[in-house]
């Protein structure tokens, strides 16, 4: 180990930033402070995400308090997001001084609270380490090898990433195979979500089938031509079941800018609604007939839920969802994904299994690691 923690009580601070980090911190939140002689652990929200409907909605299903430090970068460029992050969050840590931060996921306020911290010597844990698409056109493909590379504590969800990381050269003592936190949230909230009432809110008779759509990678939204292949398998596949998309807000602006509106509101069973609230979405995920996305996240939810789930990617930091879950990879291809929707509407339906430690305990085995026994 690079650094060891110092013994007595240890200040830990948990970095939250965009949508898919709320579910993975809550937990851990929760955890820490049920241990309140051993630490004192401050929420730190970086604001990459700042809508209510991408960032307070978490807080109050999550419940969760209000965060300590809000740094409010808001939207920009990567550079531009990443600098004001890396500014703000470094004038924080110099007044606060952490005994260790921890930063989960693959989103730029993950490697650049890390970068913060591990110039000035102060350990990061990073939760969800060791996930690989070896795609280095995406983003966050460049989060996760940056913060891997110079985090002291690599907590993994599935051994792929473990397998990842060894082949990287990173020594086997910095890895801890902990599970998947984001199952601990889903665990704890799908009784509360089975009740939501999502579907009469948006007018869907809640017996008829619907497939869920959500949709946000550059990849996909971020050029003309790629969301028109997309769309136009959405025209085709919603002659034959309603389509739900919560639509994400880069999503919303790339269809304003490329002047998609008209082509979007006349498929009359494609439901676009805002993004939803994390209740709302468990039950829209455990209910649907099968779900089309992009995310990362909701492979790993699909996947816990048994639900077919078509990811619209080449590939997959999530190899797990594919060989053991619900998932499939389908290109950016108009016919292939109406084909692969086609075999789910006539039966055949890829079943899977949970993966090893996705099982509501992956908090308390992290929070062991950093007790001092
Ligand atoms: C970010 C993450 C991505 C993650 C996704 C989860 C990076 C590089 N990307 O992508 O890995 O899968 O979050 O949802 O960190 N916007 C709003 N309101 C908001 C937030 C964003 O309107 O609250 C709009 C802005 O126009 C912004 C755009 O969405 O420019 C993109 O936001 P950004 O945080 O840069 O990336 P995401 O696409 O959200
Ligand atoms: N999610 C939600 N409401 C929505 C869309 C997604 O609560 O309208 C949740 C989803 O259940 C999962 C997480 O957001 O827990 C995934 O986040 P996202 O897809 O934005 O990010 P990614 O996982 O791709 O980084």
């Amino acid at each position: 180990m690079s650094f060891k923690l110092k013994k007595g009580k240890k200040k830990v601070h948990l970095i939250v930033g965009a949508r898919p980090n709320f579910m993975k911190m809550a937990p851990l939140y929760k955890e820490f402070t049920k241990y309140d002689k051993e630490f004192d652990v401050k929420l730190i929200h970086t604001g990459q995400h700042y809508d209510e409907r991408m960032s307070k909605f978490f807080f109050d299903d999550l419940q969760m308090p209000k965060p300590d430090e809000y740094l409010e970068v808001g939207s920009g460029t990567h550079g531009q997001q990443t600098a004001k992050i890396m500014e703000r969050y470094e004038e924080v840590l110099l007044k606060d001084k952490p005994d260790l931060i921890i930063v989960a996921g693959d989103v730029n306020s993950t490697s650049a609270c890390a970068i913060d911290a591990v110039k000035l010597h102060i350990p990061v844990a990073h939760l969800e380490a060791g996930l690989r698409s070896f795609a280095r056109s995406m983003p966050e493909e460049i989060n996760r090898i940056l913060t891997d590379a110079i985090s002291d504590y690599l907590l993994t969800p599935s051994t792929d990433g473990d397998e990842n990381l060894l082949a990287e050269g990173v020594p086997k003592e910095k890895i801890f195979f902990v599970g998947n936190i984001m199952i601990d949230s889903l665990m704890q909230y799908q009784d509360r979500a089975k009740r939501s009432d999502i579907l009469n809110r948006i007018n869907i008779d809640p017996t008829q089938d619907y497939a869920l759509i959500t949709l946000h990678r550059p990849s996909n939204v971020d050029n003309k031509n790629g969301l028109l292949t997309i769309l136009n398998a959405f025209e085709e596949i919603s002659r034959s079941i309603n389509l739900i998309f919560p639509i994400h807000p880069r999503t919303t602006k790339q269809i304003q800018a490329f002047d998609l509106e008209d082509k979007v509101k006349k498929m009359k069973n494609l439901h676009l609604i805002p993004p939803v609230g994390y209740y709302d979405f468990l039950k829209l995920q455990m209910d649907a007939k099968f779900i089309l996305t992009d995310s990362g996240g909701i492979q790993e939810e699909s996947t816990y839920f048994g639900v077919p789930c078509l990811t619209l990617r080449p590939n997959t930091e999530r190899p797990i969802t594919i060989t053991e879950g619900t998932n499939i990879l389908v290109k950016l291809n108009t016919n292939d994904i109406i084909n692969e929707a086609q075999k789910i509407l006539s039966g055949n339906i890829k079943k899977g299994s949970i993966p090893k430690y996705w099982d509501g305990n992956t908090a308390k085995r992290i929070v062991e690691i950093f007790r001092v026994k």
